[in-house]
This record gives C-alpha cells, sequence and structure tokens, in this order.
C-alpha cells in the first residue's frame, strides 16, 4: 500500500507533464494547416469568401458600399456589375482593387464564422469546393489570379500573414501528411 503511493507520487506529475505536451503540440500535418487558415481566414480572402449575400471590404470586414450583392452568379447583378468598378488590375487612382474576372466565391465556399475544424473541411470536400483534389487546390493557390491578388492588394491594404510561397509550402505538407483538420 505504502509503495503504491509512494509510485503514484512518483508519476503523477510525469503523466501530467505529458499530457500538457501532448496538448501543445499539434501533429505536424495539423500544424501546417494552421499556416494555410491564418492566409485563408485573412480579410482578403475573407471579403469575397462570405456566407451572405454580398462581399465585404476592408480589415474589419464590414458589408460592402453602394449595395453591391452577389446575383445569380457573384458577379453582381444587371445594374451593378463587379467588373464595371473592378478592372483587372489595381487602380490606383480610385483605390478600386482588381484582377481579372473580379467575382465572388459561391455561398458554398463562403468561410465566415467557420471554426478551424469546419474550415478544414470545407476547403477538402470536393462537394464545397468546387470539385478539387488535393492538386487542384494546389494549382487554385499557386495561380488563381484572386488568390495571388491578396499579395498585391493595393492601396493601404495588409496582405496575408505569411508569403505566398510559404502558403503554398505549407498547403503542400498538409496535403502530403494527409491533410489532418484540428478538432473543435
Ligand atoms: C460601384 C463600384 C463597385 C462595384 C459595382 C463593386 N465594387 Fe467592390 N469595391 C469598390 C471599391 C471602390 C472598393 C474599395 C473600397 C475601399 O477599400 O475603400 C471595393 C472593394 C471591394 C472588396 C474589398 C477588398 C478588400 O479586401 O478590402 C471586395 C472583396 C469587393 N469590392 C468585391 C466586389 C464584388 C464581388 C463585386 C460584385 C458582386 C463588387 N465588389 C462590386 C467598388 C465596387
Ligand atoms: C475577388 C474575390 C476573391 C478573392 C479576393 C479570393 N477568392 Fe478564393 N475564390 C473566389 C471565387 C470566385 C472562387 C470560385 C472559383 C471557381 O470555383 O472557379 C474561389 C475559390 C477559392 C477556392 C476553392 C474553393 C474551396 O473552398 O476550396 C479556394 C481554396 C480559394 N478560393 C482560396 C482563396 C484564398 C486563399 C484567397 C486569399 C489569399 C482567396 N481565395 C481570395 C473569389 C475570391
Amino acid at each position: 500500500m505504502m509503495r503504491l503511493a509512494f509510485l503514484g507520487l512518483l508519476l503523477a506529475p510525469l503523466l501530467a507533464a505529458s499530457s500538457a505536451v501532448a496538448d501543445k503540440a499539434e501533429a505536424p500535418g495539423v500544424a501546417a494547416f494552421r499556416t494555410v487558415q491564418a492566409v485563408l481566414t485573412h480579410p482578403r480572402c475573407m471579403n469575397c469568401h462570405t456566407t451572405v449575400n454580398w462581399p465585404t471590404q476592408g480589415d474589419a470586414q464590414v458589408r460592402h458600399t453602394f449595395n453591391v450583392v452577389r446575383g445569380p452568379d457573384g458577379r453582381g447583378t444587371a445594374g451593378m456589375k463587379c467588373t464595371t468598378c473592378h478592372l483587372a488590375t489595381n487602380q490606383a487612382a480610385g483605390n478600386v482593387p482588381g484582377a481579372p474576372d473580379w467575382h465572388m466565391a459561391p455561398l458554398s465556399m463562403g468561410w465566415t464564422g467557420l471554426s478551424p475544424a469546419q474550415l478544414c473541411k470545407a476547403l477538402k470536400d470536393p462537394a464545397r469546393n468546387g470539385g478539387r483534389t488535393g492538386a487542384r487546390i494546389i494549382a487554385h493557390f499557386k495561380a488563381d489570379p484572386l488568390v495571388l491578388w491578396a499579395w498585391t492588394p493595393g492601396g493601404k491594404r495588409s496582405a496575408p500573414p505569411v508569403l505566398h510561397a510559404k502558403f503554398v509550402e505549407a498547403a503542400e505538407t498538409w496535403l502530403r501528411l494527409g491533410a489532418p483538420c484540428p478538432e473543435g
């Protein structure tokens, strides 16, 4: 009895320490996803990937001015098309951001309010991401003009928190390690 109690005393702090380590260190695949997540949830991306009927703008992600709405195909309504104002490049004079075929991501690709786990699942769900497999997700990250725009957003707009190359690298690592999602 005495010896067991002694053993317990000895083991308790050890067990506590090891579970604390397990809580802190995420699996490498999940850690890679965190970098991807930091970009996806940045306002430059979120402003087009909303779950409401309109795009948002600025770092505060407020509703787009002029009562702009997504319209039937994400390109606005007949009287208020995105490309009436948003040209293929940023327009310095009017401070209007631009990239080719500027339009909103469809509702199924809306990320507003998703938890990290929900965002992770949505990103790899072909039913929600436009039927994209891993390789096509990477291709999209590497070369899509609307994704690339986020790193040269014009005006005083901030860019996502990691360099584009680091973002692509993290996404590749995440997929290579089986695209695991965080809990919660
Ligand atoms: C009447 C002109 C006009 C129309 C139409 C318009 N926009 Fe904009 N949009 C602007 C201007 C100007 C800004 C810059 C606002 C600012 O940053 O102060 C802007 C900013 C944005 C931003 C914010 C960029 C950022 O990250 O801060 C997004 C996203 C956006 N527009 C998407 C759209 C989409 C999608 C459509 C069509 C459904 C659209 N806009 C239609 C003029 C327009
Ligand atoms: C101007 C609006 C706009 C901006 C800014 C934008 N996107 Fe998108 N995004 C779209 C549209 C539109 C689609 C749908 C394209 C398609 O399916 O052909 C899309 C699709 C996607 C998809 C595929 C769908 C999915 O859920 O997996 C991903 C991933 C994505 N965007 C990531 C990003 C990232 C990361 C950023 C910021 C670095 C970003 N987007 C910025 C409009 C935008």
